[in-house]
């Protein structure tokens, strides 16, 4: 059984790739701070590159926690997400940096980012700057991770305009589907107006746990509301998180054999059996 009370399917190791690209771009959204987007982006690109797939992850949260959660510093950096949004001739090649874990690479954000939300009003096609400048990595990856700020605003606009598939993450606590049907709202409107592909691969309930009723009421009326676009994998509160950020690593590195890195090592697969990965 899942969390949810749903028999658990069983999903495979992923098989290896003969050959890379062109990348699926999943965003993971959620205008609420705190639910787990960022561990989430972080460990499932780990997971997604242990399995052989080539991950890139698009750090666009002007706080930086992806570049810092992965090991980069992004505040001594003169290139970043926002030199590749601003300037033109500045490749997205130049500005993407390697981690520590094989095949797992970051654009890294830091606060500069914060004025592009003002700057990209003026621009033409300011909802698809992010989707132009990502373009030439495409071939590159199998799978793009956009790990967004908490806000609907332009930004998170040019993520999901860049975007095939938006993942959203949910904390298993009390008021958690409040704003859930804006943030729906949002994605069926850059589906019609802007990006006809955008579809959501699915809901992910965060920092569950399963002593508390009342992780389990969220659960049950998420799939009440939602049904199979709750996934079966749901992850599990737990220090460890918390922990491996302050290390700079993913927790498949930093804890490898902890419920936590097998749950992102679950996601993955269970990404790739939907076929919202490669
Ligand atoms: N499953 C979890 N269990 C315990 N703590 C978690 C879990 N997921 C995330 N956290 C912690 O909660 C805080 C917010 O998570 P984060 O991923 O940064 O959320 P967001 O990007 O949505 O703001 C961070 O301190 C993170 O380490
Ligand atoms: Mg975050």
């Amino acid at each position: 059984m899942d969390p949810a009370g749903r028999p658990l399917p069983d999903f495979p190791e992923p098989a290896p790739l003969a050959s890379h690209g062109p990348a699926r771009i999943i965003a993971l959204c959620n205008q609420k701070g705190g639910v787990g987007k960022t561990t989430t982006t972080i460990n499932l690109g780990a997971a997604l590159a242990e399995y052989g797939r080539r991950v890139l992850i698009v750090d666009f949260d002007p706080q930086g926690a992806a570049s810092v959660g992965l090991g980069v510093n992004p505040h001594e950096l003169d290139k970043t997400v926002y030199t590749l949004l601003m300037e033109r001739g500045v490749s997205v090649r130049d500005v993407v940096r390697p981690t520590a874990v094989p095949g797992l690479d970051v654009l890294p954000a830091n606060i500069d980012l914060s004025a592009a939300e003002v700057q990209l009003v003026g621009e033409v096609a300011r909802e698809s700057v992010l989707a132009r400048a990502l373009r030439p990595a495409e071939a590159d990856y199998d799978v793009i991770l956009i790990d967004c700020q908490p806000s609907l605003g332009l930004l998170t606009v040019n993520a999901l305009t860049a975007a095939h598939g938006v993942l959203i993450p949910l904390e298993c606590e009390f008021f958690a589907l409040r704003g859930v049907a804006l943030l729906i709202e949002t994605v069926e409107k850059v589906r019609d107006r802007l990006n006809p592909r955008l579809q959501i691969d699915g809901i992910l309930g965060t920092m569950h746990d399963p002593r508390t009723l009342h992780s389990k009421e969220v659960l049950a009326r998420v799939r009440e509301a939602f049904g199979d676009q709750l996934l079966h994998t749901v992850i599990g509160r737990t220090v460890k998180f918390p922990d491996s950020s302050v290390a700079a690593e993913p927790i498949t590195t930093y804890a490898p054999a902890h419920p936590g890195a097998e749950a992102y090592r679950q996601l993955a697969r269970e990404l790739v059996a939907r076929g919202d990965a490669a």
